[in-house]
């Protein structure tokens, strides 16, 4: 088989030069860094802030050494990257409605095994999500981000600019959200969901509006047809992209101790929960968020759909 004829060309990010109050430490080239030294329960100054910000563009994931953080010092880290934003469709931690709580067991078996971007149905997606594991198997459990600025790379000139021309449309009907709405709010539920909810189209590729690096925005999991070309096209195109965007190189598999923490970029990462622990017990609590100067969420999605169709029903 001949060599790969374009392999990413990296320059790595300086680190010595470009932080001062943090040292990244990148688990895969320009990617995935664990960050040391920062202490999550005391209020985070402003030059810290800054340089976690610029982490988070730099690496596209970030790994906090394990500490336990209460919601109010979850949802404080969460807005070092942004506003607070409404999440999904997941129950909510009691009293905190923007800490979503994300739990499997044997009675509910794990179903996030399948790569996406959270909530690219939206609109506007949410920029990133902190989340702390709380709950963790004894063995298994662990997430993987794929880097869709890598995949985007390292694929062909021709090909690279025949996707910027293309927009695809994205819908959570064809995720595991649909049967599950079904089940709580029946079809009427679904209806009214996908009223509030319809389906969006978006570029292939996007530019991230603060690093400038071009990534590949279709996912396994929301990504339902390129828009203008014939279906078995787009659906080749899209399984072959799915395919791409989870080789080797560009996915980082984390395995997580109690009360780890990650924050991702949502914009420029694919994430995939393996489900090889059940019937074992893993729980997660997440605070998603938005760009800074969006208003913040006063309603959750899941308040928006669930909440008011089950009091309906
Ligand atoms: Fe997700």
């Amino acid at each position: 088989m001949p060599a790969h004829p374009n392999p990413i060309r990296i320059e790595p990010v300086d680190i010595a030069g470009r932080y001062r109050h943090i040292r990244p430490q990148p688990q895969q080239p320009n990617f995935a860094a664990r960050i040391e030294g920062v202490d999550l329960t005391q209020p985070i100054g402003p030059e810290v802030r800054r340089e976690l910000q610029q982490a988070l563009l730099d690496f596209e994931v970030l790994f906090f050494p394990p500490q336990p953080l209460t919601p109010e010092q979850h949802v404080a880290l969460a807005a070092v990257f942004g506003e607070l934003a409404p999440g999904a469709f997941f129950p909510r931690k009691d009293g905190h409605p923007f800490v979503e709580v994300i739990e499997f067991d044997e009675k509910r078996p794990p179903e996030i095994n399948i790569w996406h971007s959270d909530l690219t149905w939206l609109p506007q997606p949410p920029n990133g999500t902190v989340i702390q594991i709380t709950e963790l198997p004894a063995q298994g459990g662990n997430t993987a981000w794929a880097s869709l600025s890598k995949a985007f790379a390292a694929l062909s000139p021709g090909l690279q600019a025949y996707l910027e021309g293309l927009t695809a449309t994205h819908t959570w009907e064809i995720s595991g959200w649909r049967q599950a709405l079904e089940k709580y709010a029946g079809l009427q539920g679904v209806a009214d969901a996908l009223r509030k909810y319809p389906p969006v189209s978006r570029p292939v590729v996007q530019v991230h509006p603060e690093s400038g690096r071009k990534v590949l925005f279709v996912n396994e999991n929301f990504t339902r047809h390129i828009d203008g070309v014939h279906f078995r096209e787009g659906r080749g195109l899209l399984e072959f992209l799915r395919e791409w965007i989870v080789q080797p190189e560009f996915v980082y598999q984390h395995k997580w101790a109690p009360h780890g923490i990650a924050v991702w970029d949502n914009r420029s990462t694919q994430h995939y929960a393996l489900t090889d622990y059940w019937p074992h017990r893993r729980v997660t609590q997440r605070v998603t968020f938005n760009a800074f100067g969006t208003a913040p969420a006063t309603q959750t999605t899941r308040a928006a759909v669930v909440d008011e169709a089950t009091a309906t029903a």
